[in-house]
């Protein structure tokens, strides 16, 4: 058991957690979606590290974070839409999965070893921080235990993998709340993960979209069923029951009891998104070992494709292993 160092992302705090890098070791670092499990992309050592500490499976690609256009370009090829895309919306949280340029030093584990790249620029001026005290670029998949809530606080990374990484940075709670979206580029446009940037907004710059099925070929392997799960049982498009912790969404009709969380009594899908992964983790600590969760219907646009993404994950059935 290795200590976990908490560092304050001050001058001092972003050396030492360069250096840690620099050294192979594991910093978990803020980002505008949720807080990043971030080691040196270019460091198989370290990479394999990152696998380990989630407890993740091998075949998973990890997402590379970089802190420019350049960077990005050493390591992917870009496109039109590309081009288009990262000026709109990076910094941000748009994954892009593009070309792997080949030769340039990245791990083979990173990509599992296919043939392209996801790759996005952070919006969060931490993880930028970092990254360019680091010099390089850094993989980072969410900073939480492979099956478990992703984590937008310091404390929730504390609470998953305290003691099998080398330091976390506190930036406070993420902003945005859901992971990036992610866009398969290396055919036709295809959503793999809806998330912070609505398919709305791509599809308005560079025309309609594929979505995802289920068994096409070009896949993010992270996308399994369970995902993202409390340990509590969940039940999506409900109200609140007696027995249960409800999940609300919007004011509460008269006459109905109140919800026990809100994720926003406004019915604002941002609010909402930014205060999902933390009202799970409420709600599942509210429910006890024997409770069970209900959660109100979510408007399936814009940042709501996301929200009931991430929701029918944490009610889809467990695989008993938890190695989702
Ligand atoms: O917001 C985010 O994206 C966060 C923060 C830390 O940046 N990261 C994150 O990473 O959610 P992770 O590892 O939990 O999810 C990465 C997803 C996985 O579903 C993986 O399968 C997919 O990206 N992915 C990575 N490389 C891919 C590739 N070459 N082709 C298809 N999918 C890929
Ligand atoms: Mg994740």
């Amino acid at each position: 058991m290795t200590l976990t160092e908490p560092l304050l992302p001050d001058a001092s705090g972003l050396a030492r957690a360069a250096q840690m890098l620099r050294d192979g070791g594991l910093v978990a670092f803020p980002t505008e979606t949720v807080y990043g499990l971030g080691g040196d992309a270019q460091n198989s050592r370290a990479v394999a590290g990152i696998y380990e500490a989630k407890g993740r499976p091998r075949f998973n690609p990890l997402i590379v974070h970089v802190s420019d256009l350049a960077m990005a370009e050493t390591f992917a090829v870009f496109d039109a839409r590309a081009r288009t895309l990262a000026q709109a919306f990076w910094p941000g949280p748009l994954t892009l999965v593009l070309p792997l340029r080949e030769g340039v030093g990245l791990s083979p584990l990173v990509t599992a070893e296919l043939d392209s790249v996801a790759i996005r620029i952070p919006a969060h001026p931490v993880a930028l921080a970092l990254i360019r005290a680091f010099g390089g670029p850094l993989a980072a998949p969410s900073a939480n235990p492979s099956g478990k809530v992703s984590p937008t606080r310091a404390e929730h990374v504390a609470q998953g993998l305290s003691g099998r990484i080398g330091a976390i940075l506190d930036g406070g709670p993420c902003a945005v709340g859901v992971e990036s979206t992610i866009l398969g580029l290396t055919g036709p446009a295809t959503l793999l993960r809806p998330g912070g940037i609505a398919l709305e907004q791509i599809e308005a710059l560079i025309g309609p979209v594929a979505l995802h099925q289920a068994g096409d070929p070009l896949t993010a392997p992270g996308q399994l069923a369970s995902h993202y799960a409390p340990a509590a049982p969940l039940r999506l498009n409900c109200g609140p029951e007696p027995d249960a912790v409800h999940l609300g969404f919007g004011p509460s009709p008269e006459g109905i009891a109140r919800a026990t969380l809100n994720l926003s009594p406004s019915g604002d899908l941002t609010e909402a998104a930014a205060n999902l992964f933390h009202s799970l983790r409420e709600a599942d600590r509210l429910a006890g070992p024997q409770g069970r969760i209900t959660a109100a219907p979510i408007p399936d646009h814009g940042l709501g494709r996301a929200i009931n993404d991430r929701l029918s994950r944490a009610a889809a059935p467990r695989p008993s292993d938890g190695s989702a």
